[in-house]
């Protein structure tokens, strides 16, 4: 059951294999932060924390894929994640994948989608 809808970024601020939209939630009173990016046409969030060992991902402010667009990488160590599902599919991340969120696009606008009880609630953007 949706909960409610947090508005993250307007659609086109997200182009395909692109720069990522960050944000943070709170998940378990911890402040974290998470992403969004677009690949082959859909939305798909996670958590900015890679497998490895909990360091963000992005190398620049957005910057989650690899020099080939086809993978999402983490800055630190090169591990490299599938886009659509968050699996780890090489380096360090040995087998352990991105942690997903709900997203969804409504009227040219993404949204995360917020259920009572999984543990992420709002938190004000910054
Ligand atoms: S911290 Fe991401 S691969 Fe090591």
């Amino acid at each position: 059951m949706v909960a409610s809808l947090r508005l993250i970024c307007a659609s086109n601020e997200l182009v395909d294999a692109g720069p990522g939209c960050r944000f943070n939630i709170a998940r378990y009173g911890r402040d974290v932060p998470a992403f969004a990016i677009r690949f082959k046409g859909q939305v798909f969030g996670y958590l900015n924390e890679c497998g490895h060992v909990p360091a963000q991902l992005d190398w620049q402010p957005g910057a989650f894929f690899d020099d080939s667009k086809l993978y999402l990488i983490c800055s630190i160590h090169g591990a490299l994640y599938a886009p659509e599902t968050g699996r780890c599919l090489s380096g360090r991340c040995q087998g352990k994948g991105l942690k997903p969120l709900k997203l969804c696009e409504i009227e040219s606008k993404v949204f995360l989608e917020q259920e009572s009880n999984d543990g992420y609630t709002s938190i004000p953007p910054k």
